[in-house]
């Protein structure tokens, strides 16, 4: 049977939940930094402790090199360092697939107040710019497309998705519409984005602490004190559950070895 080689970047939280993987023709090679705070995986995946900003030492070539919300992991040259890595472990003709975010809170409806701290854009910038201090840019989603052509890669294609729960569908329908968004909160009728929102919220509520503190405190002009982000967690924490019809903005590229490369 053909089996197909996939390598995914920074991956123990994708690889948790991929327990499909395990009916498909597919070897997976998951690499991060950290171990996986579970022990289970699909019997062909394979996870690696690793950094991947060093030298790849995989002396096989896979067939889709992939990885998601890898925004603020790397700097410019990493990233850059990172593409063309990829490309060199692909076969001939494989792609090469990311999904990021940005920052930014979103709401259609008019429901999050204009005064609300998810609705600040200064405070967006605030953390954009403490981003750029620390040399890794939470802009992932802008220069993508640029890297990957620069790191020689063609057939490169941008898709703005705002639900990565959804785009999955998208594929496997062939469902044209380029809109979606990532719901965070239990707001959508639909139950596979109320689903979506639920994990989402959850995660963005527990991740919102780390984020802010250590961007806030260590790289922000001027630093804030940890009470300044004691008091701006409190605001945080009261709008993400205040029901309001909040969603985050995604960007889908993939692209292509090529054949003769
Ligand atoms: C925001 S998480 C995304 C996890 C997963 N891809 C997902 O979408 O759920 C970013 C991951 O990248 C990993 N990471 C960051 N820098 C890395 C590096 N230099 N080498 C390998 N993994 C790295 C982190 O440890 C973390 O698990």
């Amino acid at each position: 049977m053909l089996q197909i080689g996939i390598l995914t970047v920074g991956s123990p939280a994708k690889m948790r939940v991929e327990r499909r993987l395990i009916d498909l023709p597919v070897n997976v090679h998951g690499v991060d930094l950290s171990p996986p705070d579970h022990t289970w995986l699909p019997e062909n995946c394979t996870l690696e402790l690793d950094d991947i900003t060093r030298p790849w030492t995989w002396n096989k070539k896979f067939d889709l090199i992939h990885g998601r919300y890898l925004t603020g992991a790397f700097t410019e040259s990493e990233f850059n360092d990172v593409y063309k890595q990829a490309f060199d472990h692909l076969v001939p003709g494989g792609f090469f697939e990311e999904m990021e975010g940005d920052i930014g809170f979103y709401c259609d409806d008019n429901t999050l107040p204009e005064d609300s701290v998810l609705a600040d854009k200064n405070h967006k910038a605030v953390c954009f710019k403490a981003s750029q201090n620390l040399g890794r840019p939470l802009d992932a989603t802008e220069h993508m497309a640029t890297r990957l052509e620069a790191a020689g890669f063609i057939n490169i294609k941008v898709r703005h998705f705002h639900c990565r729960y959804i785009s999955l569908e998208h594929k496997l329908t062939n469902f044209q519409i380029q809109d979606y968004k990532v719901p965070i909160g239990a707001w959508p009728k639909h139950p596979l984005y109320k689903e979506a929102g639920r994990i989402k919220h959850q995660e963005v509520k527990s991740g919102i602490e780390g984020w802010m503190s250590f961007l806030l405190t260590m790289f922000a002009e001027p630093k804030w004190s940890t009470a300044e982000v004691a008091e701006l967690l409190r605001k945080y924490y009261k709008d993400l559950d205040a029901g309001y019809h909040i969603y985050q903005r995604g960007r889908r590229v993939w692209a292509q070895r090529p054949f003769d490369a």
